[in-house]
């Protein structure tokens, strides 16, 4: 039984899952079907974004496959419903790459109001064009934050600290970070921001959510970032406002439509404006990021693994027990169950007609399926696990730490 780790994940994951005697491999590539449903001894799968994962592989993986690392921040790639109801949990790291986009965004900010791009290019043509037209502080201007969650505070506190006022609208109410202030609606926030930057998530209510009418409502000379999905801005009416001079300048890391393979041609209607600063989706790729996600997934494979612990899974029921503590002689049991009437006294008659005392139950359903954990100080376990595993609601048993596991 191995820990697979595909698409070259950082080598710090494999090193933590080896620090527990787990046997790891690693492979490059992203394997294609065939090949990965081949991996029949794969207890744990470790993919990025390349790696697909449909129910005829998640069908050729089970029962070996416990649980899946996505080392990423999506998890489009999966079929995270037929992962559920073959009980296999899916783990993410939803927040490795937030400081990463942050920075981004603060470097493209001074970058738009210094013209740095702009300069740069004339310097590779050979062409010597010192002025001071058209290039700003960005101390004293106003910032406008659009989606105040992980990545739009951490942008937030930077700004700051760089002497920018900082107004935001969420459609939740948030903790606002330092001085920053909420602002009533949208309107409101185009029209007093000198920067516009969006941290929405990809949405219905999100999707062309910057279009001609919301550029019309900011400032004229003023700038917009999107780091965070294609979809948000309209970028033809983005265009015409550039190219009206209504805008002065705009940064793009995400596209509608982004080619998958590296190398790929990549077609945009905003190629060609000297005001505009194109990024292939780079805003989070950092080595830091990676190393991050590296530690943050791998850490939730190995919560889950030895102690049941799914939190942070994005498919699954959620439980946080205690640590298994190796110095006690208890014993974990973990069903994982159809979510139907009458599961848990079903299984607590076993236990109770096989004598066996529970010293903690804890359960928890999502959709489809209920994940029980019961601790018992109890020699023999072995009939209980059969008992339970032969009842007609179980999808997969087992007994923690995970080395007794027999599936
Ligand atoms: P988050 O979930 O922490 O924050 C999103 C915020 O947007 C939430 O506070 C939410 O209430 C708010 N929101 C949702 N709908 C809204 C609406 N219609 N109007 C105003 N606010 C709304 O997400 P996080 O981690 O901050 O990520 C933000 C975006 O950045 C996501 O789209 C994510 O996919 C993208 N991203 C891009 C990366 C890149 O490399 N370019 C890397 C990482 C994330």
């Amino acid at each position: 039984m191995k820990c697979i780790l595909l698409e070259g994940i950082h080598k710090i994951a494999g090193e933590q899952l080896m620090a527990q005697n787990l046997q790891v491999d690693h492979i490059k590539s992203a394997p294609g079907t065939k090949e990965l449903s081949l991996k029949k001894n794969c207890l744990a799968l470790g993919i990025r974004s390349r790696t697909r994962i449909t129910k005829n592989i998640l069908e050729a993986l089970c029962p070996s496959l416990r649980l899946i690392g996505a080392f990423c921040i999506g998890t489009d790639q999966i079929d995270l419903n037929a992962a559920r109801q073959m009980g296999v949990p899916v783990f993410n790291a939803p927040y490795g790459n937030t400081r990463s986009v942050a920075e981004l965004v603060i470097s493209h900010i001074i970058a738009l109001s210094r013209q740095s791009y702009h300069f740069n290019q004339i310097m590779h043509q050979r062409k010597w064009n010192k002025t001071a037209q058209g290039s700003k502080e960005v101390r004293g201007k106003t910032l406008g934050i659009v989606g105040y969650g992980h990545i739009g505070t951490q942008v937030s506190i930077l700004a700051e600290s760089m002497g920018m006022k900082v107004i935001y609208f969420d459609i939740i109410e948030t903790l606002q970070m330092g001085n920053a202030r909420p602002v009533k609606n949208l309107k409101e926030l185009m029209s007093l921001s000198d920067f516009v930057t969006l941290h929405v998530p990809q949405t219905s209510a999100t999707k062309n959510m910057i279009q001609e009418k919301q550029l019309r409502w900011m400032k004229k000379g003023s700038f917009l970032i999107n780091t965070s999905r294609g979809t948000v801005v309209n970028l033809e009416d983005l265009k015409i406002s550039l190219q009206e001079g209504h805008l002065a300048g705009a940064a793009l890391d995400v596209f509608p439509e982004e080619p998958q393979a590296k190398e790929s041609t990549f077609i945009c209607p905003l190629q060609g404006m000297k005001q505009v600063i194109l990024t292939p989706h780079i805003a989070g790729s950092t080595e830091e990021a990676q190393e991050n996600i590296a530690k943050q997934v791998s850490a939730s494979l190995l919560k889950y693994l030895f102690h049941g612990i799914s939190e942070g899974a994005v498919n699954f029921p959620i439980l946080n027990p205690p640590i298994l503590d190796p110095t006690k002689k208890g014993q974990r049991l973990v069903n994982i169950h159809k979510n139907v009437p009458g599961v848990l006294g079903n299984i607590n008659g076993l236990m109770s007609r096989l004598k066996i005392n529970i010293q903690s139950q804890y359960l928890s359903t999502k959709e489809d399926i209920g994940y029980l954990i019961m601790d018992m100080e109890h020699k023999n376990i072995k009939p209980l696990w059969d008992a339970i595993d032969s009842l007609d609601t179980s999808i997969r048993t087992y007994i923690l730490p995970f080395s007794t596991d027999r599936s």
